[in-house]
């Protein structure tokens, strides 16, 4: 049920060139709008401090007189609102929406075309779109750049991706600004941003996290629908930045009809870096549920036939060897099988056992569809059938042994990046999955796009994404989409676009590998946008454990991979290792077993990008209270008082640490758990290894409960 307090003040004035000024609610935040020789600019300060410096807004047309010159400022529309929605699931239950708004007219005689500008300044920043009126002079046009500028003026350090119109699964530079030129190429970090740009251009992606001059800053967007995702060219020399949008393979940024508007450009701030990671700047941005009955969405953990893919046991998603697949065999119970084939019936049901006995809703089977034998998908027009099983996976018989079991399969659809098939399929393959029991879908776009005129994170792409969700929810049907364009809240519209992965997740660790300071880094820039599928879990990290010939090691200790289901907040949240890795450490996977999905509040305790992140969290309808830490290589000590506690309970805390000797590298499985009675006022202290971190949970207690137990002791490892 919304709670709605509108405070509508429209005011309509009459300008000319003078300057607009926008104020939040809490007057940290200062906007100022107004033309200047024709051409139309921002600025914004924060607590005083001229966060952006004077910053082009204006939008080039192909072909035509684009709107970025010439301009006046024409009239402003200015209103207000406080509003509080809840959400489906979340880091917390309710969300406060509360900005003053200011919809500025800006208008060009010599074409006599109207261009809108929407800013809204919240108590932690600013989102701002542009807004296409339906007009005589612009039915429709083709996009040929966004002039929007972000002038920082400052040379911040920078956590950021090279730009790339495909993919996000890069490590994160951290550098100033003005080094990330040398940093990228030191790295060899090519990227596409460079096409159609000249050369020495600087391009980097979003969300990009800066920090300096005692500033927090994280710019993105929101709502990303109809229109391409927007990375950022970035001048080195002057520190500005201005908008680069993945353009098709012709070049072309976007198809629009007015009525339409852009994304909304955001600008999250705070001299505290916990706030960014507490902004619900971006989901408020975007519009409410558009899901009538979400009584049907439900948040999950999930295990998987999925690492002993990764892990160098040997197994894989094919039934038979390549070339078997050849354009032409369409009958794959003539294929002879390879016999490592994991998708096998008697496989699935261990998976199913173990999630029953364990209480974990999912088993993900990857690798249980025709199509994976020779993945030259971009030279065929169809690769992958969503709705024809190997000949050793039973599709009825598994449907049955897990309902049988109360445990839910989840699909998988890896499209190998042919979304021109996948959408031909869509139905068919919904369809297949309502008849067969599942109702979530982990989607995947590995490759090259098809249709071949499409970048992943262009338009058209980024409309496909979007439909999929949309069809999904006709079907009931939960969405986790892998390697799609990175997240932009939409999750708030459609809240069966549960999660995705767009970034550099934990695969890589069997793949080479992620920093150290990975997962301190990713919340405060991919998560911004939305949950993050990060697939976190794994227990075996040194790989050569199986004998496989993967010698990667996952950098980071076991405790860190309890604390990820916290840190890493993801409504599906897959538990990834394999399920002797649990039987081996029982006493840690308790934690896994209990944390939930989904929870009432957050409260960010530490937090310091590219170093760590401490996060405790009241799980939705019980109370309970679960903490989790993640930090980089240099160790860290969490001296943390729980007076988040409800000071009238009392708790008992179960605490998992990294041992004293504890490393990601050399001893990543020492751990120690400790158990006591806490409250309010306790303090625990936690050092944490490097690449290490703690889980805590903290579960309401009787008087009887706690009986004869002692308090927990502050000091833990
Ligand atoms: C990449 C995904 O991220 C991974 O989880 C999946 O197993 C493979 N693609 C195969 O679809
Ligand atoms: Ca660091």
């Amino acid at each position: 049920m919304k709670k709605i307090l509108m405070l509508i003040a429209i005011l309509v004035t009459s300008l000319g060139a003078a300057a607009e000024e926008l104020m939040s609610p809490n007057r940290q935040f200062v906007l100022n709008t107004y033309c200047k020789d024709g051409i139309p600019y921002y600025t914004l300060s924060y607590k005083g401090r001229v966060v952006i410096h004077q910053s082009r807004l204006g939008m080039d047309i192909k072909n035509e007189r684009g709107m970025k010159d010439n301009m006046e400022l024409q009239s402003v529309e200015r209103q207000s609102k406080d509003e509080t929605w809840n959400t489906v699931w979340g880091e917390q239950s309710a969300v406060r929406n509360n900005y003053n708004e200011m919809l500025v007219h800006f208008y060009q005689p010599s074409s006599t075309r109207q261009l809108d500008v929407r800013f809204r300044l919240f108590d932690d920043g600013l989102g701002f779109r542009y807004e296409f009126p339906e007009q005589q002079t612009l039915r429709k046009f083709v996009l040929k750049n966004e002039l929007t500028e972000f002038n920082l003026g400052f040379d911040y350090t920078a956590f950021a991706l090279p730009g790339d119109y495909d993919t996000q699964e890069f490590t994160y530079t951290t550098a100033r600004l003005s080094q990330l030129r040398t940093e990228f190429t030191k790295q060899s970090l090519a990227h596409k941003g460079y096409e159609g740009k000249a050369e020495g251009d600087l391009v980097v992606q979003t969300p990009l996290m800066l920090k300096g001059n005692g500033l927090y800053i994280n710019i993105h967007e929101a709502a990303l629908v109809d229109y391409a995702c927007m990375e950022l060219d970035l001048d080195d020399r002057n520190l500005v930045l201005t908008s680069n949008l993945v353009p098709d393979k012709q070049g072309d940024k976007g198809y629009l009809l007015p009525f339409c508007t852009s994304p909304w450009r955001t600008v999250i701030v705070s001299d505290d870096a916990r706030d960014i990671l507490a902004s619900r700047l971006i989901l408020n941005l975007n519009e409410p549920c558009k899901i009538a009955d979400t009584s049907w969405i439900k948040p999950m953990k999930f295990v998987g036939v999925w690492w002993e893919m990764f892990n160098g046991s040997g197994m894989s998603w094919s039934y038979a060897d390549a070339p078997f697949a050849k354009p032409g065999i369409t009958d794959y119970t003539k294929l002879k099988p390879h016999g490592h084939h994991a998708a096998n019936t008697a496989n699935v049901k261990r998976y199913i056992d173990f999630a029953a006995k364990h209480g974990i809703e999912g088993v993900l089977v990857e690798g249980w569809n025709e199509g994976w034998e020779d993945w030259e998908a971009y030279w065929r027009n169809r690769q992958f059938r969503f709705d024809r099983a190997y000949p050793d996976f039973d599709v009825d018989g598994l449907h049955k042994y897990a309902a049988s079991k109360g445990v839910q399969l989840v699909m998988h659809h890896e499209t190998s990046a042919n979304a021109a098939d996948y959408d031909v399929q869509l139905d068919r393959a919904l369809q297949f999955m309502v008849d067969n029991g599942y109702h979530a879908v982990k989607t995947g776009y590995c490759g090259q796009v098809i249709p071949r005129s499409e970048n992943h994170s262009s338009q058209w792409m980024v409309n496909h994404y979007l439909h999929v969700a949309e069809r999904a929810a006709d079907y009931k049907v939960m969405v986790d989409s892998h390697e799609a364009v990175r997240p932009t809240g939409l999750c708030r519209t459609w809240p069966n676009w549960l999660a995705q992965e767009s970034a550099r997740g934990t695969e890589f660790e069997a793949m080479g590998g992620n920093p150290v300071d990975h997962t301190t880094i990713l919340p405060f820039t991919r998560l911004m946008g939305g949950p993050m599928d990060y697939t976190p879990g794994i227990f075996q990290t040194d790989l050569s454990y199986y004998n496989g010939g993967n010698h990667n090691k996952a950098r980071t200790t076991l405790c860190r991979q309890l604390a990820l289901y916290l840190t890493m907040y993801s409504p599906m949240q897959m538990v990834a290792d394999v399920p002797e890795s649990y039987e081996r450490f029982a006493d840690a996977f308790e934690f896994i077993k209990q944390v939930p999905v989904d929870w009432d509040h957050s409260q960010y305790l530490e937090a310091e990008p590219g170093d760590y992140i401490t996060v405790a969290r009241c799980a939705k309808h019980t109370g309970d209270w679960y903490v989790g830490s993640t930090v980089d290589e240099n160790g860290h000590r969490s001296v943390l008082k729980l007076n988040f506690l409800d000071p009238h309970t009392q708790y008992i805390a179960t605490v998992y640490a990294d041992a004293k000797d504890a490393n990601w590298d050399t001893n990543p499985q020492a751990y120690v758990i400790k158990k006591g009675v806490v409250d309010a006022k306790s303090v625990v202290d936690i050092t944490s290894a490097s690449g290490g971190g703690f889980a805590i949970s903290i579960v309401k207690a009787s008087k009887a409960d706690v009986k004869g137990m002692k308090a927990l002791p502050r000091r833990i490892n």
